[in-house]
């Protein structure tokens, strides 16, 4: 039988995947420190998710939907077994797609909606802001990183509303492409979205956004490479030549140039996970609070140098350099930094720029 974080359930056909266990226990972080009281969970499977919160979060409303009749018995099979609330607990099987409009229209509304679909959020973006009141969570998850990491062209387009490149920074991109398309989905519902953390795995981007009233432009710009020296910017317009070198430049947008971390919300988190034990989860909080807000990293191994150095003395040696920089957890052999890319590399000891 397994067990998380102290929770015992067993599952006969249900979908469940262990690998996601970190980014379960940082929405049930993020969602004990907010002091959330009531969750709407779409797509709930077995209901790892639904034992979770409800042990550890205790919303006074919890209302789980899921497609599969035979997955919602499991949960709750799993839910009264594990001696959690049943008076507080609301169960729905429907197709989220169609039915997430008759959850809007009843008028319910939530501090905090868990979005847990196969593949991309996309489609079902509208319906799970609407539940949101104001103020309140959206926790997103997209298993689509192929489309994200600008492995399908025109799905990217479709999908997110931005056309993609092959960069080293992908996973980066994808992330800010993921919320152009969450930012827009709200901008449509006269809504804003602000991010609080975007945790990347290789195979999924987790992201929570606290829902605003009123929309607005704001975080949203163009990141730009250039194609001469390869350094990375970021604006709120796009531009056509690099401004370290004046070289030709290529452009990705519009996605979200704006800060990834709320730095409070993180450090409220990692206090939580320590008090918990939650070992795995410490980790990941302050992988993402260690990183410094500048849009995009270099790949150590792409700067063509005699030898790639670590990627901590780099990070040393900028710092002492006067720039900000930093590790990230986009990729482990890259650097963050506001130092220009041929900065970067006549910092490491007046090597060549070629
Ligand atoms: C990624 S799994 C959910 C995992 C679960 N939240 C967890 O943490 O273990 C996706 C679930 O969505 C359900 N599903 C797929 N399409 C759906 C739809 N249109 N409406 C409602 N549920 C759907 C599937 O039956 C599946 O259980
Ligand atoms: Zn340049």
């Amino acid at each position: 039988m397994p067990v998380e974080k102290g929770v015992a359930f067993r599952l006969w056909r249900a979908f469940y995947n262990p690998k996601a266990e970190v980014a379960r226990g940082l929405g049930v972080l993020a969602a004990r420190v907010l002091g959330v009281r009531s969750i709407f969970e779409t797509f709930a499977g077995g209901g790892i998710r639904t034992l979770l919160y409800a042990r550890y979060v205790g919303p006074e409303l919890h209302h789980a939907n899921e497609g599969h009749r035979g997955f919602l018995c499991e949960l709750l099979h799993n839910y009264l077994e594990n001696g959690l609330p049943a008076d507080r607990l609301r169960l729905s099987v429907s197709d989220f797609l169609t039915d997430g409009q008759r959850f809007v229209c009843e008028g319910l509304r939530y501090d905090w909606v868990d979005l847990d679909p196969f593949g991309t959020p996309s489609p079902f973006l509208v319906w799970s802001l609407s539940l949101v009141r104001p103020g309140g969570y959206l926790y997103i998850t997209s298993t689509d990183t192929a489309t994200l990491s600008g492995k399908r062209r025109g799905e990217d387009v479709r999908l997110y509303g931005v056309a993609l490149r092959p960069w080293e920074t992908y996973a980066e991109v994808g992330a800010r492409a993921l919320l152009y398309s969450v930012w827009s989905a709200a901008n449509s519902l006269n809504l804003h979205v602000r991010p609080l953390f975007l945790y990347y795995e290789g195979y999924a981007h987790r992201l929570l956004v606290r829902v605003e009233e009123r929309r607005r432009a704001e975080g949203i710009g163009f990141l730009h490479r250039c194609k001469v020296c390869g350094t990375y910017t970021a604006s709120p317009r796009a531009r056509g030549t690099c401004g370290v070198c004046g070289g030709e430049v290529e452009v990705v947008g519009p996605v979200w140039i704006g800060p990834l971390y709320d730095r409070d919300l993180l450090r409220e988190m990692e206090e939580e996970a320590g008090r918990m034990g939650w070992e795995k989860e410490r980790r990941a909080i302050r992988r993402m609070r260690g990183e410094v807000d500048v849009p995009m990293y270099y790949v150590l191994a792409n700067l063509r140098l005699p030898q790639t150095p670590s990627v901590r003395w780099v990070v040393r040696r900028l710092r002492e350099a006067g720039f900000r920089a930093s590790r990230t957890q986009f990729h482990p052999g890259a650097v963050k930094t506001d130092a220009p890319r041929p900065d970067v590399i006549v910092e490491l000891g007046g090597i060549s720029r070629n």
